[in-house]
């Protein structure tokens, strides 16, 4: 039996934030963040709206889309890296949010990747026979965990909130659904990208002292992830072509995470991907982590460019360092 994407739908929060808006905040300009990221607005919450509302407005359309009612789901997967408490996780507060019955709700930890390792647990989940309609959803909500000074503005000008989901169920051995996917990782580079407060390696009365002294911002090496980021987002094309015995040529659709239009391009040229083939939304919503690619693929099947019959391939590549690739069968 294959898993088939039976809904995919996105949400982001209404409150549009320009590149213009940030230049009051920091030291940037328009200029700078279109010619290094591409992005040029991107999209925040309003306070007390968390990362599981927004992967609910999200579910819900999706399940819409799939023709189901929360009750008809088995299992729910939430990636994220902004969840709304340290624990519990986001899946259990959708699970009570969109009223489904108590079936198990497991969170993602891969940040960027999470979507893309999201999609092979659901896939293996479904192919074994565990499950039969699982619910994956990818969510963000960056913009209240972000520096907004000039000392943050590398990562508070590309990171953004959004979410994305997606309803896979069990379908038959030769039609649509996933092929194959490749996951990856690379823990001796976990903080070139990384957020280190809250920690549990330190008590929790030091925490006063260490949010004084900023360590609960995120912290990126945007040289580095940027070097790793465009050898890796293609290595993981190419794997998961070889795994399925297709070429790059066979790709209909290439859906990269959004990290930054500067990576996308680096790597569909490397690729031979031309623009017809590539997804890019990254200059509307930046960077939304684990909602990246959901929120992409959505707006990709709305606009009608995944056609049935298409080879689909989602690629990302994330703090951890984390990466994968999956290949779909639209
Ligand atoms: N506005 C203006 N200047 C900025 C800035 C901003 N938002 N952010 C950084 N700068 C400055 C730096 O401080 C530096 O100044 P200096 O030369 O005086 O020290 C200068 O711009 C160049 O910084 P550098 O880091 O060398 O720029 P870059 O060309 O590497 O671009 C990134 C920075 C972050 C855009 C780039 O490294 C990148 O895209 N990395 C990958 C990030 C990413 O995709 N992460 C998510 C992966 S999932």
């Amino acid at each position: 039996m294959r898993a088939k994407i039976a809904g995919i739908a996105h949400y982001v929060p209404e409150r549009v934030v320009t590149n213009h808006d940030l230049e009051v905040l920091m030291d940037t300009s328009d200029a700078w963040i279109v010619e290094r990221t591409g992005i040029r607005e991107r999209r925040y919450v309003r306070e007390g709206q968390g990362t599981s509302d927004l992967g609910l407005e999200a579910a819900r359309a999706a399940l819409d889309q799939a023709g189901l009612t929360p009750a008809d789901i088995d299992f729910i997967i939430f990636a994220t890296l902004s969840p709304d408490y340290m624990f519990p996780g986001c899946g259990v507060l959708l699970q009570q949010k969109l009223g489904c019955p108590t079936i198990g709700a497991l969170d993602v930890r891969t940040q960027c990747t999470g979507f893309v390792y999201g999609l092979s647990m659901a896939d293996a989940l479904i192919r074994s026979g565990t499950y039969r309609r699982i619910l994956l959803v990818g969510a963000e909500t960056q913009s209240m965990g972000l520096n907004f000074t000039t000392e943050g503005r590398d990562m508070a000008v590309i990171f953004a909130d959004g979410a994305g989901a997606a309803v896979i169920v069990a379908g038959d051995d030769d039609g649509p659904g996933i092929l194959a996917s490749v996951l990856h990782s690379e823990g001796q580079y976990a903080k070139e990208l990384w957020m280190e407060v809250p920690t549990c390696l330190a008590p929790s009365t030091r925490m006063t002292e260490m949010i004084a002294e900023g360590r609960h911002f995120p912290q990126m090496n945007g040289r580095e992830v940027f070097k790793h980021a465009t050898r890796r987002f293609v290595e993981a094309v190419d794997e998961v072509l070889e795994k399925i015995g297709a070429k790059r040529e066979d790709i209909a659709l290439l859906v990269p995470h959004q990290a930054n239009k500067r990576i996308s391009d680096a790597v569909a040229e490397r690729l031979s991907i031309e623009p017809a083939r590539l997804v890019v939304n990254v200059q509307r919503y930046g960077n939304t982590t684990a909602a990246s690619i959901p929120i992409a693929l959505s707006e990709a099947v709305a606009e009608g460019r995944a056609r049935p019959g298409d080879l689909v391939v989602l690629v990302a590549f994330g703090s951890g360092f984390t990466w994968g690739a999956t290949a779909i069968r639209w």
